[in-house]
This record gives C-alpha cells, sequence and structure tokens, in this order.
C-alpha cells in the first residue's frame, strides 16, 4: 500500500518523520531525557577501539557514525565495507566494539564480516532493521532501527533511522566514558526529541528539489560535495542519485576538489553542495567559488544563514530547517533523496525497482 503515493519511495520518504519519532522514543524512554538500549544495554568500560562494517548506504551511515564516536566519544573508529573487510583479515584484539549495521541483516558479505569478528572482538553489535534477520540473531546485542519494512529498492528511512540509533549510541558511550557535559547531553537530547518535527518542516523543500530536478534530469554527471559530516552525506546523495536515476554521480571531500576533480568542471556539470552554516561552512564557500569560476553550476543546500552568506552566483539553492550542527545528517539526508526521486521520475526510470539491483544482497 503506497498510502496515496505514486511510489513506495516517496512514501518511505514522507514517513521518516513518524518512524524516527518512534526510533527516538524507544531508545530515549517517555521522559526522553535518559538512553535506554535493550537487552541491558552495553557496557563501554573496557572498549577502546570501534569497528563498523556494512555495505552501500549502510556503509554511509557508519561513515557518519564515525565522526559522532570520535567528536562526542573520543573512541577511535575504523570504517570498512565488508566486502574488503572480511578477506583482510584485519586484526580485531580485545577492546574492540564490532558493528555491524544492516537494513536486512541479510547482507552475505556484512554476515561473513560479523562471523569473522566473533571470538575475537569484544563484542558484537548490530544495527539492524529485521530483528529476527541473521545478522541479529549472531550478534551479542541487536539494536532495532524501527523503520518498518521498507520496500523501495533505494534505502531511505532506513539510512536516516540508522543514523539516529548510531547518534545515540555515541552519546551513550560518550556519557558512559565521561567525556560529554550533562547540559550538552540533554541540549543534544533535546534536539532529538524535537527531529521529528523539523525533519516536517524539512519535508516542505519537496516542491524545491521536484523543481530542481527537471534541470538535473538533463545532465550526463553531477558531482557532490560535502565537508565533516557532509561528506558520508554527498557520498549518499551521489549513490541515491545514480542508482535510480541512472545518472552519472560521484561524490568528493569538498578539500579534494582540487586534488583531481576540479578538471570535471565545465558548465554542463552541476554540483550539489551540503552545507549547513558550521565551522567549516567558511572552507566550503571557497571550494564553492573554485568551482563557479571554472563555469560549475552550483547547487547549495543550506540553512538561512549559509544562503544569506554564500554570497551571489549560486545556481539553485534549497534552504533547509537550523538545527543543531551534529545531528545535521539525518536532516540533509531528506533532500538528497528528494533530488534523487524527482530526477528518476523526470527520467522515467523505474523508482522502485532499479534495473540490476535487488533489495537484499544474500550472494557475494
Ligand atoms: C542503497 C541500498 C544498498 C544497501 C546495501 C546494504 O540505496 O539500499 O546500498 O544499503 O545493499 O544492504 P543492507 O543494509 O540490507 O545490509
Amino acid at each position: 500500500d503506497k498510502a496515496g503515493h505514486k511510489h513506495f519511495m516517496a512514501k518511505e520518504i514522507a514517513e521518516q518523520p513518524q518512524v524516527i519519532a518512534e526510533a527516538v522514543k524507544h531508545y530515549l524512554g517517555q521522559s526522553g531525557h535518559s538512553i535506554t538500549l535493550p537487552d541491558g544495554g552495553l557496557d563501554f568500560t573496557g572498549i577502546d577501539r570501534l569497528v563498523m562494517v556494512a555495505c552501500g548506504t549502510a556503509y554511509y551511515a557508519c561513515l557518519t557514525a564515525k565522526y559522532w564516536f570520535e567528536q562526542l566519544a573520543r573512541l577511535p573508529v575504523e570504517v570498512d565495507v565488508a566486502s574488503e573487510f572480511r578477506y583482510r583479515e584485519p586484526p580485531v584484539t580485545e577492546g574492540t566494539l564490532a558493528l555491524f549495521v544492516s537494513q536486512s541483516g541479510e547482507t552475505a558479505d556484512t554476515l561473513a564480516a560479523l562471523r569473522y569478528c566473533r571470538d575475537k572482538a569484544e563484542r558484537i553489535v548490530s544495527v539492524v532493521n529485521v530483528p529476527e534477520s541473521s545478522i541479529a540473531r549472531e550478534s551479542d546485542l541487536a539494536l532495532p532501527i524501527l523503520a518498518g519494512t521498507e520496500i523501495g529498492v533505494a534505502s531511505t528511512k532506513a539510512f536516516s533511522c540508522q543514523l539516529t540509533v548510531l547518534l545515540i549510541l555515541a552519546l551513550e558511550a560518550a556519557r558512559q566514558k565521561g567525556r560529554i557535559s550533562e547540559e550538552r547531553l540533554e541540549s543534544l537530547l533535546s534536539a532529538l526529541r524535537g527531529l521529528p518535527a523539523t525533519l516536517g518542516n524539512a519535508l516542505e523543500t519537496d516542491t524545491m528539489a521536484e523543481a530542481l530536478s527537471l534541470e538535473l534530469a538533463e545532465a550526463q554527471d553531477i558531482l557532490f560535495l560535502g565537508r565533516g559530516l557532509m561528506y558520508p552525506l554527498a557520498l549518499e546523495g551521489a549513490l541515491k542519485m545514480k542508482e535510480i536515476s541512472y545518472i552519472h554521480a560521484e561524490a568528493y571531500a569538498s578539500g579534494e576538489l582540487k586534488h583531481g576533480p576540479i578538471a570535471l568542471i565545465d558548465k554542463h556539470v552541476p554540483v550539489v553542495v551540503m552545507a549547513p552554516r558550521d565551522a567549516l561552512f567558511e572552507k566550503t564557500v571557497s571550494n564553492m567559488q573554485e568551482v563557479m569560476a571554472r563555469g560549475g553550476r552550483v547547487v547549495l543546500i543550506s540553512d538561512h544563514a549559509g544562503l544569506e552568506a554564500a554570497q551571489d552566483g549560486i545556481w539553485r539553492s534549497i534552504e533547509m530547517p537550523m538545527v543543531d550542527p551534529v545531528l545535521t545528517p539525518i536532516l540533509y539526508a531528506l533532500p538528497a533523496q528528494l533530488m534523487a526521486y524527482h530526477t528518476a521520475v523526470a527520467k522515467g526510470t523505474d523508482v522502485d525497482q532499479p534495473r540490476n539491483l535487488a533489495k537484499s544482497v544474500t550472494v557475494e
């Protein structure tokens, strides 16, 4: 049942305020002021390193979470795609928390990576959407993301719910390790409680994304740029775009632009820049200027303050609500998904069943 939407993907994008509200309620309890993990929780004493492994969109959720675990909890994190991790035979030592993220819980490479860590890691934890899945069953602790069934092959609500659960886990690690003040913790929990409403507002960018997508649908190539927490999101935006619209899309860390990819820029290439006005914003502005100086068409996704500060020359923009910088990946996932969705619709592709792709990849 598409609940009045043309595609399951549109329905699942629109559902994000509700499903994230569910996840937040589940992990922050009725009061919303403390973190509760299932099954007796997780003891971070004795954990001095995290290894996070996943594939595709779930891998980008892990890359995002690396910033959170490192910055909030000061825990070193290694992130890898499961197909590389499993055959590299990396050292996994005591004190390592091995964390696997998978919507289906059945991805062959992720499951094999989990089995490799069994008997080596201190604890095996998974973040899954299907609680009865193999990955959930074989973990010491499985954290549900509560996204509900996801039918569209391109993952949308599962991604934002994965991010939400991973952020809560990073906050719990920071709390247990005494690396976050009570005030800062409460202010981030409060931002999480307010997130469903903020996401509801962000969905209003749908019409802007739709209008923009008519123009993006003409492109042969699209670049996505982001810094810090926006870098993994740029990767996710490019993956979503190529998966369902079949337009070649690539993402780079903004600072990498001048180390090669800038050679691709001309007046035919739209460059989507994801940049809320955070501590790194000024750096991104100078990267945008480099793009514009070469005729590149910049699409800036930012908040009111960012759009004000970005000056002239921006080709198109999408204005996002303001939110604590820590939460921006969850919010900015929406325009990334909406742009891909509307571009695919404009191109007339099979949005829910893109060619060559399967929802659950149970063979390597
Ligand atoms: C992209 C997408 C895939 C999956 C990947 C992992 O939209 O859906 O990249 O994220 O195949 O799948 P799970 O999360 O089921 O392990």
